[in-house]
């Protein structure tokens, strides 16, 4: 049976970890409220690459893991990119702690986690919910760039975004290439450009 006391500190924790969350983005997005987001950035190799080539758009990479979040860092302190910015967070504490007002203009998502074992297929990031939640936070033709080496993940991925009303696929080149720390090991991998789209 559920121990309401520790339901209660768990909802209590969530909420604390979001508005800490809020305030981080709340400074973060004190200058513009439009952004390039990656999800699943681990140490922030191709989002610095690309915030360096692109310094008038502000750029956030979001992951969980703590270590690889602080790689990333001193990745962009190096670098001096003051449009760059990595917080580390779960994607859906972001979304949920993100300012009504942020906005994603183009979105990264490369070799996330494929959970290849079926029991585990639920945990995979791309799903017609996650699709539809990320689409109200995306300006009209907002591109979302997914990339991945597990084939089977690839077309339940395009298929969630084939049967989206908010998500068109796109038959377009990416704009900007660089292989990320999981490309490099990858033999062979698939992609794939929606566009957020508006009603009609
Ligand atoms: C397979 S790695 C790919 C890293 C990088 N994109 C690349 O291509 O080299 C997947 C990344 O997603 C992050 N990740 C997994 N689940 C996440 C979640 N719920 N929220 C944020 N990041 C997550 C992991 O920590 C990991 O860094």
């Amino acid at each position: 049976m559920e121990n309401p006391e520790r339901t209660a500190e768990h909802f209590a924790r969530i909420a604390e970890r979001r508005a800490s969350l809020r305030d981080a983005c709340v400074s973060i997005l004190a200058s513009k409220t439009e952004f390039v987001w990656e999800i699943g950035c681990g140490h922030g190799h191709f989002l610095t690459a690309y915030a360096a080539a692109h310094p008038d758009k502000l750029c956030i990479g979001v992951d969980i893991e703590l270590e690889r979040i602080e790689r990333a860092v001193r990745k962009r302190d190096r670098a001096q990119l003051p449009n760059l910015h990595f917080v580390r967070a779960d994607v859906h504490d972001f979304l949920a702690a993100l300012p009504e007002a942020g906005r994603f203009t183009t979105i990264y998502v490369l070799f996330p986690d494929p959970w290849p074992k079926k029991r585990h297929h639920k945990n995979r990031l791309i799903q017609p919910g996650f699709i539809a939640t990320i689409a109200t936070r995306a300006n009209l033709g907002c591109r979302l760039y997914f990339r991945t080496d597990h084939r089977e993940y690839f077309c339940e991925a395009q298929a969630a975004f084939e049967s989206s009303p908010d998500w068109q696929i796109a038959c377009e080149a990416w704009p900007f290439e660089l292989p990320t720390v999981f490309q490099q090991r990858a033999d062979v991998f698939y992609s794939l450009v929606a566009v957020r789209r508006g009603l009609g």
